[in-house]
Formats: structure tokens, sequence, C-alpha cells
């Protein structure tokens, strides 16, 4: 994606979804919430967020406590405040989506899988040559996004589904999952293997889980297994995400691409893969002159190329 590309997305992402540079970490995050949300409603966010929060990686899910809390997400301001945390993850997954259906010349149906509000279909969405479905299990999510979508006068279409919609047996041609499969290995894999039967031979699937893959499904080796059973080899495994707020400690997660009837087998180093440009990417946020907003990965990525658009 070239820069003028990478400011539209970043400026959409603020304006239309209220996603920016602020993190939850900075001490003034809750205080621009509260001016910005009803008592009431700040009250009940602040007590599942802090429930929400406190969930250990690898623990069963509470799932009412999930569905409870990704509901209230779905309201403004909530939304916006909540998924700037994420800002640089989201950037990064649309750049790498957009740039993987520009290089491949995919046409066909591209499922986001655990949309929430779907700013990341909405924006797939803009491309006239992809079909964009966004499914998501929150339902006030999947509403707003399906307005959202309309006013932007895009033609993405928003389901109710678990993980995969029905009929979606090898009808995607990309389905994207970013941080939407549980982090335990058990059920990870049972979600991995509903996604890798939704997509079409030589398909892509993005996956990214919030902690390291060899952390959220230990061990390895057993997701190996699973991966060469379901028929997914291995194509790539990158980073997304940097910088969220000035002064405060980058926030990335591994990512992997890979590919329905693709023969590499997931390699044992791959988390180490997904974090080698790590050290060069640090030091690119620490060189004077670059904003805090392009310290992500797909600025990191264009830096050097002209500015003007
Ligand atoms: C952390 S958010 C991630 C949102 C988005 N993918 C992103 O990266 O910004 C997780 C989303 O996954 C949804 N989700 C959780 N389990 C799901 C399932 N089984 N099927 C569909 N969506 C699910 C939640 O409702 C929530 O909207």
């Amino acid at each position: 994606m070239d820069r003028c590309e990478l400011e539209r997305l970043d400026g959409e992402l603020r304006s239309q979804w209220g996603i920016d540079l602020r993190s939850i970490e900075e001490p003034r995050w809750w205080d621009d919430l509260a001016r910005e949300c009803h008592g009431e409603r700040f009250a009940l966010f602040r007590e599942l967020q802090l429930r929400y929060s406190e969930r250990a990686c690898g623990a069963q899910a509470d799932e009412s406590l999930e569905r409870a809390f990704y509901d209230l997400v779905a309201e403004e301001p909530f939304s916006g405040f909540v998924h700037s945390h994420r800002r640089g993850v989201i950037l990064d997954a649309a750049v790498l989506v957009d740039d993987l259906i520009e290089r491949e010349g995919i046409t066909g149906r591209v499922l986001d899988v655990g949309c929430h509000v779907g700013y990341l279909a909405a924006w797939l969405a803009r491309r006239d040559a992809a079909v964009v479905v966004a499914c998501d299990i929150c339902r006030p999510a999947l509403a707003a996004g399906r307005l959202r979508c309309r006013a932007l006068g895009r033609r993405g279409e928003f389901v109710e589904a678990d993980l995969l919609p029905a009929g979606g047996d090898g009808r995607f041609d990309v389905i994207v999952a970013i941080d939407v499969l549980p982090e335990e290995r058990q059920a990870g894999l049972r979600g991995l293997r509903r996604l890798a039967a939704g997509l079409s031979a030589g398909g892509w699937l993005i996956l990214s889980t919030g902690h390291p893959l060899d952390v959220a499904w230990s061990p390895l080796s057993r997701v190996r297994e699973s991966l060469d059973t379901m028929g997914l080899g291995f194509v790539e495994a990158g980073c997304l995400g940097g910088v969220v707020a000035a002064g405060h400690e980058p926030l990335a997660q591994n990512v992997f691409v890979l590919r329905r009837g693709g023969s590499q087998s997931l390699p044992e180093d791959c988390v180490d893969r997904a974090r080698r440009g790590w050290s060069a990417f640090l030091e690119y946020t620490s060189t004077p002159g670059v904003a805090d907003r392009e310290k992500s990965q797909a600025w990191f990525e264009l830096a050097g190329t002209p500015r003007d658009c």
C-alpha cells in the first residue's frame, strides 16, 4: 500500500470509527472517556473492562462476560476508545490483507471473522472486485457495522455467525481471523478447523493471536500437526502493531499467513520469524522526526518513500 492510501486508511479509522492514537494505559484515558459518556454507562464499562482484562491467557473463557463486554463496546464512544489501544494492529492488518488481495488479484469472497463493528471489513469493502462478508456473534456490533458501511456507500455483508457463516464451507478465498480464536490450544485449534473448512482450494488464512502463538497454543508441535491435518500450509510470519501512545511500550503481535493446499509445515522458529524485524522497527521508532502515529509496521515499511500525496 502506498503512503496516500495508508494515510487514507488512518484517516478513515479516526473519522469513522474513533480509532486514534491513544491508549488505555495513559493516565488521562479514563478521564477522557468519562467526559464523553453517561455516568451509568461509564460505571458499567469500568466494571466489565476490569473483569475482562483480568482473564488469564490459556484460561477457560468466560463467555457471558466476553459477550457483555463486546456488546457494550459496540456503543460509541466505547468502540473508538477501546479499539484505539489496538490501532497499530488494526491498521497493519488492513494493510496486510489489502496487499495480499492486490498482489494475488483476489476477486472472490473475503471473510472478516470476529469483525466486531467492522472497521476492517468496511475498509476492504471499498474494493469493488472483492465480496466482503463480516461475521461476529455480537449483534450490536454487527448492527453498528452494517449502518456505517451503508453510510460509507460500501457493500459489505454483516452476518451473525459462530466463526463461519452458514453454508460457508469452501466459499472464502481469504479469511481474516485477528484476535478472535480462543487462546487455549484445543478450543483454538477447533476454531481453526472450522475456518479451514471455509476456505476455497488455494484460499488464504490470516491468523493472529494476541499472545505469541507458542504461548497461546503451546506446544507448537501440536499446532503444526493440526495444520498439516487441516491441509493448511505455512506461507509467512510477520508482526502487526507498534506504538500505541507517546512514551508507552509498543503493542505488537504475531501474524501468520497460511494457505489451503500449501505444502510447507509450520516452521519451528515461526514465532522468531514473526519477530525478526523487531529491533530494526524499534530503531525506526526512535528516529528523530518520526511521528508517533507512523510507528507501526505498515508505516515502517514505507519509511524512506516520498511523503507527498
Ligand atoms: C478482540 S475482538 C477483535 C476484533 C477484530 N477482529 C480486530 O482485530 O480488531 C474479538 C471479536 O471476536 C468476536 N468473537 C468471539 N468469538 C467469536 C465467534 N465464535 N464467532 C464470531 N465472532 C466471535 C467478539 O464478539 C469480538 O467482536
